[in-house]
């Protein structure tokens, strides 16, 4: 806990800090209160210097939480428009002192004491505006983080080509995986070709244990330092109407191959010093999903085994994450057996999760998914999610399967 605040702190200058904790008491504790709370014959509000009271303060009040609510999010997660917002913000405080001060005083007096108290918040509007490339995104930099060669399971399609793509586009060498190897191939000639680097094919049946030892035969005599566990499927239908073998199988390339593989690369990344994992989760992972039991219970452990890695491998300098993609337009409906339903592009999604790696635990893809997969697991109750849940997926899976 202590480490994980000392790098949070250490993230950013002492002074941007300062200004994040003063937003987090600001959005957390004072401005619920001065909402809900506070007298609306007492409240008062400033913006702009102008001062408004009784209802209309009540009423500015609430933007004043929102500036507030998206500084922290904006700091902590470090986001490209933050050194514009966090300027334009104590600007306003600055010019809004200096009118106050200068009319409450009155004069030619008036026009130099307004500048004492504006003059601490221009200062600080000109540093975050100094400090705007800080908030630029950090670029992906993989081969200087982590190493020279990355493993991509579930790299015939999807979601797992375009990790591929977007990983070999940052110049790492790509080992590439899944059971259609004519597609691996192509794909490899492709990478090659379009971005110069080099290439590895393993063809290997992630559900069984033969081929997770296959895969990690077939990379032993290389530095794995970026492992992708993306494989994954699910079949949509009533438990007992699935096939079991089936069932066991999904199990098996879900949650048992990143497991072993996880487990068997780490090593060498820790004894290296840096390295990363990723595991292609989903929003299924947050919700409990009837007539897609199985699916969501392996996105579960997939999501609580990469977040839970997140915090015990930052010591040894190996960044994890878990993506979470909503719906996306790859085969994955398909194998699944779904009715057909629009989704984001696979490519997005992998972008997203490339760019959350090394910043955070877990990545929802998309604002829409991340308001279902919150609205589902921290808003509604279990039985309501699971209801809500089940009407969803009936829409998705044929009629003689529910
Ligand atoms: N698409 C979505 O809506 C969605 C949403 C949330 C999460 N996800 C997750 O995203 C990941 C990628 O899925 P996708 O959407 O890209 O689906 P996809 O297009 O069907 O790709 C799945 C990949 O997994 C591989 N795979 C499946 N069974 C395998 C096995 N037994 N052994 C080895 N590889 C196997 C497939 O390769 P081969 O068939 O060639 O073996 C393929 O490359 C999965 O973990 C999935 O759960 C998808």
């Amino acid at each position: 806990m202590r480490e994980w605040l000392y790098d949070i702190f250490r993230e950013r200058p002492w002074w941007m800090s300062a200004t994040m904790v003063f937003c987090a008491f600001m959005a957390f504790v004072y401005m619920p209160w001065d909402i809900f709370v506070k007298p609306v014959g007492q409240d008062s509000e400033v913006w702009f210097g102008i001062l408004f009271k009784g209802y209309w303060a009540k009423l500015f009040a609430i933007p004043h939480w929102f500036v507030y609510a998206a500084g922290v999010y904006g700091f902590r997660r470090r986001r490209p428009w933050m050194g514009f917002w966090a300027t334009a913000y104590v600007a306003q405080v600055a010019f809004g002192m200096y009118l106050w001060t200068a009319l409450s005083t009155g004069g030619f007096s008036g026009i130099l004491v307004g500048l004492f108290p504006a003059l601490p918040f221009a200062g600080l509007a000109y540093a975050f505006w100094n400090s705007r490339d800080y908030f630029e995104p950090a670029s992906l930099n993989l081969v200087t983080r982590y190493g020279e060669w990355a493993l991509v399971t579930g790299a015939s399609s999807g979601i797992g080509t375009s990790l591929a793509r977007e990983i070999a586009a940052e110049g790492m060498n790509v080992v590439l995986s899944a059971r259609r190897e004519e597609r691996l191939l192509a794909l490899a000639g492709d990478l090659e070709r379009d971005f110069g680097i080099k290439t590895r094919v393993v063809a290997a049946d992630l559900a069984e244990r033969s081929g997770q030892t296959a895969l990690l035969d077939g990379v032993k005599d290389l530095d794995i330092g970026l492992l992708v566990n993306n494989a994954g499927l699910g079949y949509a239908g009533r438990f007992d109407l699935l096939d079991g073998e089936q069932l066991r199988r999904l199990v098996s390339v879900n949650c048992e191959a990143p497991l072993v593989l996880a487990h068997a690369l780490v090593q060498g990344m820790r004894d290296r010093g840096r390295g990363a994992v990723f595991f292609t989760g989903s929003i299924a992972g947050r919700i409990p999903l009837p007539l897609h039991a199985v699916y969501s219970a392996t996105k579960a452990f997939d999501q609580f085994l990469g977040e839970a890695l997140w915090g015990e491998l930052r010591a040894s300098n190996i960044d994890v994450v878990v993506l979470e993609p909503g719906s996306t337009e790859t085969e994955f409906q398909q194998v699944a057996g779904e009715i057909a339903h629009s989704g984001q592009s696979a490519d997005e999604v992998a972008r997203i999760g490339l760019a959350a790696l090394g910043q955070q635990p877990s990545v929802i893809a998309g604002w829409f998914n991340w308001i279902q997969a919150n609205a589902a697991s921290r808003l509604l109750t279990r039985p309501i999610s699971a209801h809500v849940a089940r009407s969803v997926m009936a829409k998705q899976t044929p009629e003689d399967l529910i």
